[in-house]
């Protein structure tokens, strides 16, 4: 499997992948696949990387600008994340975390949140603090790494391509 960033023709694969990762699951309304292709056209995509096998795309990666209490302040939030279902529970999503998180690091981000299952992220190193909010959601959903500076609090908001928030 090799892990890079998304090129121009990638854009429907991406889609498809998407859709189809998110299709079974509960918390999701099908919108994600049209998100990514928001965040694109918006500008907001900072980081898209996929996993390749031949030559079939098999899992990606997404990071976005975020803003916390209104300020951007370099850091970035995670998602949507995809991995092809038969494929699952096998590394790749891990591996494209891993890569995405290396990359934001190395171009001087000051950190990564997300909002998503704490049995999963707390696996890749994501934590959360309780100060860190997402409208009323439960707080241990909304995660974070920090690369630089201070612990994040206040209220976290994605990019326009997420829809309203
Ligand atoms: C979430 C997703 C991207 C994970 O990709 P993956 O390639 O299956 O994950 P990995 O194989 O890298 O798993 C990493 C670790 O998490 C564990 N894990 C995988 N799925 C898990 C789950 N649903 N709940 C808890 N742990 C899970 C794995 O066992 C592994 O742990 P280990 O390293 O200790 O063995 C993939 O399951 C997916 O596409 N799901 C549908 C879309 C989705 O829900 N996206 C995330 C929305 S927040």
């Amino acid at each position: 499997m090799l892990i890079r960033p998304e090129q121009s023709g990638d854009e429907q694969a991406i889609h498809d992948l998407t859709q189809t990762a998110f299709a079974t699951m509960p918390f999701s309304d099908g919108t994600e696949g049209p998100i990514i292709d928001a965040l694109r056209k918006d500008g907001d995509l900072t980081l898209s990387l996929v996993a390749v096998e031949g030559d079939r795309i098999v899992g990606h990666i997404a990071f976005s600008p975020v803003t916390i209490d209104g300020r951007h302040d370099g850091w970035f939030g995670l998602g949507p994340i995809s991995v092809a279902p038969e494929l699952q529970r096998r590394g790749i999503g891990k591996a494209l975390i891993a890569a995405g998180l290396d990359t934001l690091r190395e171009r001087g981000a000051a950190g990564c949140a997300l909002i998503g299952d704490p049995g999963y992220y707390s696996r890749v190193g994501f934590v959360s603090n309780g100060a860190l909010q997402y409208g009323d959601l439960d707080r241990s959903l909304v995660q974070y790494i920090v690369f630089h500076g201070a612990e994040p609090r206040g209220r976290l908001k994605f990019a326009p391509g997420f829809g309203p928030q």
